[in-house]
């Protein structure tokens, strides 16, 4: 079986792996990374539940647009991912 080709994107400049066809969320979540930034109402560390574009616990800065559901978006090469810290 051959492997899925492998994928360089960054989360706040750090390279991440990933696997063709994986979402942000689950690459992040693979590599053991549960902070998905800062909620801005309530102020503790948010991360993803839902995996489906439910609960928005996901919300990342992703390629300069705020609020993505990381959950959603296929990793690409050189994507830019960022932790929400609007508080
Ligand atoms: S994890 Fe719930 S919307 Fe992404």
């Amino acid at each position: 079986m051959a492997e899925a080709a492998s994928i360089t994107f960054y989360l706040d400049n750090d390279p991440v792996e990933a696997f063709a066809g994986e979402t942000v969320a689950g690459a992040l979540l693979r590599h053991g990374i549960g902070n998905f930034g800062t909620h801005p109402v309530e102020q503790r560390t948010m991360a993803p539940f839902c995996m489906m574009g439910i609960c928005h616990e996901c919300a990342m800065e992703i390629d300069g647009q705020k609020n993505r559901q990381a959950c959603l978006i296929p990793v690409r090469e050189g994507l830019k991912v960022r932790r929400n810290q609007d508080v």
